[in-house]
């Protein structure tokens, strides 16, 4: 038996080695993980942050930076390369410098934040049940006994906005209490408008410096794509044309170079997958498709059930009759609602979650008239049908719905 398991074993692995020596020599590289030593194309964003930092390992306590951009331009990746390397020239120079690094999309509530900033500086706080300002008192007292410059770094910082103004006012604040350490904020974000919707307060004090990210061209994202695929790939696996289309892809996409890496991956598996011998433009088409389906599945999983309900409202809708008002949804809705025992929202809330809909791009609402009961919008569903049903077919309260015959 233990003989049979091994063969087994050793032919699995002799399978996916196999094929993994037919495309990839190293799949690694092109992992959204994996971060190369030189970023090409960002020499002077890395100069930028680090001439801003670097003085003030020695004497005065250096600005709040505020970096912006839009996705896939390098921040999060600068940003992490230049405090490491200043890590490691601090300790040769024995300067002390810390550093914290929180994705916001996760750290999200000033508790939160503090916790983190408290382990990353080697305290340890219980996860609940203390008062935030003793949190608070216990950080500031550690960190004046380390004597250092603290960067806090707040990656994705909309995020806590939104959910927390109170932390940034805070962090913000905090340089004011300490007596020999110094803090400073890095806050990054790919919402370009996210400075504006900034209270005063914070504003001024987060924005002491700025750093913009461009987009990348077209022209420097095939640089960024061929240092990778020398080590990525076997000799001569690549067809003419395939890493120009990845860059002119993610060129129109803002300017992405996740986007134009991830094309080249998904491509490389799929041309892996079909047991082909070269990647071709071909499989970038395919990958394209991949990517953006499950992108619009990302999106439609994460809605609330409130809106979920909605969204199947005017799926039903469109199925039955080919224009749909917001009358007709919430029609459906209400009956959906008393089927799998939601509360049934008012008509004007679902309107809201309709206009929700809108502005995330699954769906489009036109006004159509201004009747009585206020204004009555035709709805269409912009995305793919086939997509819907399956993220909705997923959510178990909404799914038995589809095998009703009489909704
Ligand atoms: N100049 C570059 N050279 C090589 N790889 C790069 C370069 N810029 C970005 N990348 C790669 O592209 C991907 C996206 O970069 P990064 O995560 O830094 O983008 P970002 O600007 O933080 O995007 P977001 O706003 O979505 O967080 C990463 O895998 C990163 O390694
Ligand atoms: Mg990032």
């Amino acid at each position: 038996m233990e003989e049979e398991n091994k063969t087994n074993i050793d032919d699995i692995f002799d399978k996916y080695l196999d094929a993994d020596t037919k495309i990839f020599a190293n799949r690694e590289v092109l992992s959204p993980h994996y971060v190369p030593d030189v970023l090409p194309h960002r020499n002077d964003k890395f100069d930028e942050l680090a001439k801003i930092i670097a003085p003030s390992l020695k004497e005065g306590s250096p600005s709040n930076i505020f970096i912006y951009g839009t996705t896939g331009t390098g921040k999060t990746a600068v940003t992490k390369q230049v405090l490491t390397r200043l890590k490691k020239s601090a300790e040769v120079r024995k300067l002390s410098f810390k550093y914290s690094y929180m994705n916001c999309q996760h750290v999200d509530t000033k508790y939160r934040v503090l916790t983190q900033l408290c382990e990353d500086i080697g305290i340890d706080v219980p996860f609940t049940g203390l008062h935030f300002d003793v949190i608070y008192q216990k950080f500031k007292e550690a960190l004046d006994k380390l004597n250092t410059l603290h960067i806090t770094v707040l990656d994705e910082v909309d995020m806590l906005y939104k959910k927390s103004s109170e932390s940034l006012y805070v962090l913000t604040r905090m340089n004011s209490d300490l007596e020999s350490s110094k803090l400073s904020i890095i806050g990054i974000t790919n919402d370009v408008n996210f400075k504006e919707t900034l209270d005063p307060r914070i504003r001024s004090s987060l924005s002491e410096e700025e750093i913009v990210f461009s987009p990348y061209t077209a022209e420097q994202l095939k640089d960024i794509l061929t240092q990778r695929t020398d080590v990525a790939f076997h000799k001569n696996v690549l067809d003419f044309g395939v890493i120009n289309l990845c860059s002119a892809i993610g060129a129109q996409q803002h300017g992405d170079a996740r986007r134009s890496l991830d094309l080249l991956r998904v491509a490389a598996e799929l041309a892996e997958r079909n047991g082909d011998e070269k990647v071709t433009e071909l499989h970038v088409r395919k990958a394209q498709q991949v990517i953006e389906r499950n992108t619009v599945i990302e999106v439609l999983s994460s809605l609330p059930i409130q809106t979920k309900a909605v969204l199947q409202s005017i799926f039903i809708g469109e199925g039955k009759s080919e224009e749909i008002t917001t009358g007709d949804v919430y029609e459906i809705y209400s009956k959906i609602c008393k089927l799998v025992r939601l509360d049934i929202l008012t008509a004007r809330r679902v309107g809201d979650l309709i206009n929700e809909l809108d502005m995330l791009g699954i769906v489009t609402a036109q006004v159509i008239s201004k009747g009585r009961y206020g204004r009555s919008k035709r709805i269409h569903l912009t995305v793919p049908h086939r997509q819907v049903r399956e993220v909705l077919e997923k959510e178990f309260r909404l799914t038995k719905i589809f095998e009703m015959e009489d909704i």
